[in-house]
């Protein structure tokens, strides 16, 4: 894959999935959409992508998945042999707040990019950023890519709406079209206001001394936690492959958010019972009790699996909020 496009690379798997195909030698074209703040924290702030900038092998377009024609555009000149879709709202709580919005970014949005593809560059690869919620509140478990789709929310329905377009785009179009069934993943780069990062800056700043307590909307759920250092190699190795198809990227193994709290805590040498508050502004109004994703199929047929264990993945967060301060 020479020349690839990246729909999101300003987000958390963007910026990692980038710096990892300029690692191997690529040229890396990305997507952003126009903000009155020139700032992109998670470009600037990874020295490898601020020089692969400046010596032209990253660049950036101006484009918006709301606007077909700026991404018809952006396809025409790159010319890309592989585009990654991973942008849009993919916050559940908010896609509550937002549903047209989340629909029209996250469904419709892939719409007009698989379009883009398939009018402008039919020969490029295409690689969609699905989703574990798409099997909403799951009839069995693991989940793999043959349990039945239910979403229970609107950033979950427009991934549905996503997954069967790249499905009819493969198959009647013959695009090279796939998605990644992608488990939660995290790392220091995840959105503030995603669980994970929000319980490990929280401890970090209470060891810290600079707060006293994080309110959260339940301890419960259980996730399929994974690094999205290991996930982005995957999305990688499902492009690679011979032929296009969809594979589940998941650890198979489940923690629950306390689970993610006392470990979180306990690296700061505190107890998660004295510092958090159950606030019901923070929950869902409907929410999945468990998510446990079998990986076999990607380590089966492409090699892959989650390489980065819990304890070390909240380690890496929480350490990174520790230097941050
Ligand atoms: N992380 C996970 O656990 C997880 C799990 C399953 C699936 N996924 C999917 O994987 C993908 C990547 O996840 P992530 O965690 O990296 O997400 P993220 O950090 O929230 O990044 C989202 C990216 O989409 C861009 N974007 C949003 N709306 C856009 C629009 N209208 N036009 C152009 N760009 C737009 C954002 O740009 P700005 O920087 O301008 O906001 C950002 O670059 C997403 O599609 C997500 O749904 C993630």
């Amino acid at each position: 894959m020479k020349r690839t496009l990246i729909s999101g690379i300003t987000g958390q798997d963007g910026s990692y999935l980038a710096e990892s195909l300029l690692a191997s030698g690529g040229e890396v074209h990305g997507i952003v959409r126009q903000s009155s703040l020139l700032q992109r924290t998670r470009l600037d702030s990874v020295p490898a992508l601020a020089a692969a900038r400046a010596e032209g092998r990253l660049r950036l377009h101006y484009a918006d998945l709301s606007d077909s024609s700026s991404l018809q555009a952006v396809v025409r000149q790159v010319e890309p042999d592989a585009l990654f879709h991973l942008a849009g709202q993919s916050h559940v709580k908010i896609s509550f707040e937002l549903p047209e919005y989340t629909a029209d970014s996250t469904g419709l949005g892939t719409l007009r990019l698989l379009e883009a593809v398939r009018q402008g560059a039919p020969r490029c690869r295409f690689f969609l950023a699905a989703t574990s919620e798409i099997f909403g509140e799951p009839v069995e478990s693991p989940q793999s890519e043959t349990t039945p789709l239910a979403p229970i929310n609107p950033y979950a329905a427009a991934k549905v709406y996503a997954l069967n377009l790249v499905r009819i785009y493969r198959r009647a179009h013959g695009l090279f079209a796939c998605a990644g069934i992608l488990f939660n993943h995290e790392s220091p780069r995840r959105g503030e206001n995603y669980v994970t990062r929000k319980i490990a800056r929280a401890a970090a700043r209470i060891a810290k001394g600079l707060e006293t307590h994080v309110h959260l909307g339940t301890l419960v759920p259980r996730r399929d936690w994974g690094y999205a250092v290991d996930t982005v190699e995957g999305m990688q190795a499902i492009l690679n492959a011979e032929a296009p198809d969809d594979y589940v990227l998941a650890t198979g193994v489940t923690h629950s958010v306390e689970d993610f709290c006392a470990v979180a805590f306990r690296i700061v040498g505190r107890d998660f019972r004295e510092h958090v508050i159950l606030d019901s502004e923070y929950a869902r109004p409907v929410d999945i009790t468990e998510t446990r994703g079998d990986p076999s199929k990607a380590y089966r047929e492409l090699g892959w699996r989650a390489r980065t264990p819990f304890e070390e993945l909240v380690r890496l967060m929480v350490e990174a909020e520790l230097r941050a301060l």
